[in-house]
């Protein structure tokens, strides 16, 4: 959490109403991480030396933001809150534990809150300049990384989560990605032009290719369940 909020306090300031959405959000995000501790704590689900241990490799890391401008920052944000809504909600149901998907379900709602809140902002940024706001997005699209890319482990973790359904490239195009696109209407604006037009243009190559390469996953995901169902 230090290290998200002084990413964010140093792209968005901390002066007037940023400074009150700034400290809110931090104060929202490290409720979410105690609330999700004790659960682990008291549940017993992991290890909690191992956990301990992994939290203060990741914390001493730090995170550091790629996305330089404020633009980009949103457009990050509006991804990745709608992202951590969809996992939590689908880690709740995995769980098979009806306290658990109450906990993680009222975290998704606060998940969707952020998001929605970055999500307008980014449209209003859009009324002002067109170009560079599409210009944004494609970057960020096109290179994006869930925080926690650097913990230990996290390709293995990654592939199991995606193994199980719980967050896979299939739900982070049709329910991440498409939906707030669609919401920003950003194949029907018709004020782009110039790297902006050519933005537009990488985005929609870029989400084809997606598109084959999630298919292509789900498929290999369905014969790999039907295997381990027949050695059953
Ligand atoms: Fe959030």
């Amino acid at each position: 959490m230090p290290s998200y909020h002084h990413e964010i306090a140093t792209t968005f300031g901390r002066d007037g109403a940023w400074g009150t959405w700034v400290g809110r959000w931090t104060a929202e995000e490290g409720r979410h991480g105690v609330a999700i501790r004790d659960y682990l704590t008291v549940s017993r689900a992991v290890d909690p030396i191992a956990l301990e241990r992994a939290r203060m490799v990741h914390m001493e890391g730090g995170f550091q933001t790629e996305y330089g401008t404020m633009l980009q920052q949103l457009a990050y944000v509006s991804f990745q809150e709608l992202a951590t809504r969809i996992s939590h909600r689908n880690t709740g149901r995995a769980s098979g534990d009806p306290t658990c998907e109450r906990l993680l379900a009222k975290i998704a709602a606060d998940e969707n809150l952020h998001m929605l809140f970055y999500r307008n902002l980014l449209k209003a940024a859009f009324d002002l300049d067109p170009n560079q706001t599409m210009r944004a997005i494609t970057d960020v699209v096109t290179t994006f990384q869930m925080p926690g890319s650097t913990i230990e482990g996290f390709t293995r973790k990654a592939m199991i989560i995606a193994h199980e359904g719980i967050y896979d490239l299939r739900l982070h195009l049709d329910d991440v990605l498409m939906p707030v696109l669609r919401q920003w209407a950003v194949f029907d604006k018709s004020d782009l032009d110039g790297d902006g037009a050519k933005a537009r243009d990488e985005l929609a190559a870029f989400l084809e290719k997606t598109d084959a390469t999630a298919a292509r996953f789900v498929e290999r995901r369905e014969e790999r369940r039907a295997r381990a169902a027949a050695m059953r």
